[in-house]
């Protein structure tokens, strides 16, 4: 029988060191600080072991996490407390209309799920996104497309927002090379 996703991503968890070390907020994340709120409420989408949703959380909103994995959940939890996690898969969690400050995905691509963002936002709600871009195949060649942005998608996934700040570049990361990502910082005006 194939693994399911949450099987999957429970095994990397556990078994892949690089996982067991608190990864706090990603360098992206971090640029686009004047722009973050500092009050109401945020989702982070696939929110993994939490470094992301921890940092907004001592900024001062609350954080609402999502993810597929109990592992990383539970990790998330001792960490940052002050979170509410729901292990879910995103696929299937229906998010209200106008309701979110900022939401923010990193490296998590699901088209149906991105979909929803901009009305899940409130009117002046802040949207974060960044993940791998077609070009991770000459690294990776196995990675399948439908996980990888192509050029310009990101952006235009997103063109009924006010686009802020848009990027395509390769970055240096916390692995041991460079990683070709697509990065947006929108409004919804
Ligand atoms: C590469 S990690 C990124 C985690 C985190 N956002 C970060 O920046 O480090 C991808 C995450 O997506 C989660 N995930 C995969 N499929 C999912 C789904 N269908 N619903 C919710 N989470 C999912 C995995 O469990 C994993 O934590």
């Amino acid at each position: 029988m194939p693994q399911s996703d949450a099987e999957r991503w429970n095994t990397r968890y556990q078994n892949d060191a690089r996982y067991h070390r608190d990864p706090g907020p990603r360098e992206f994340l971090l640029s686009c600080e004047p722009y973050l709120p500092t009050r109401g409420l945020a989702l982070d989408a696939a929110t993994g072991l939490g470094g992301n949703a921890g940092y907004l959380s001592k900024r001062g909103l609350q954080v609402i996490g999502v993810d597929i994995s109990m592992v990383a959940l539970r990790r998330a939890r001792m960490r940052y407390p002050a979170l509410w996690l729901v292990q879910a898969d995103l696929c299937h969690f229906p998010l209200p209309a106008n309701r979110f400050d900022l939401i923010i995905n990193f490296y998590y691509l699901e088209r149906s799920v991105w979909r929803d963002f901009p009305r899940a936002l409130r009117p002046g709600g802040v949207l974060v996104v960044e993940t791998l871009t077609r070009e991770m195949r000459r690294i990776q060649p196995d990675i399948p497309e439908e996980y990888l942005l192509a050029p310009g998608e990101l952006r235009e996934l997103f063109s009924g927002l006010k686009v802020l700040h848009y990027r395509e570049e390769w970055i240096e990361g916390s692995g041991s090379h460079p990683r070709p990502v697509a990065s947006l910082l929108a409004v919804k005006v």
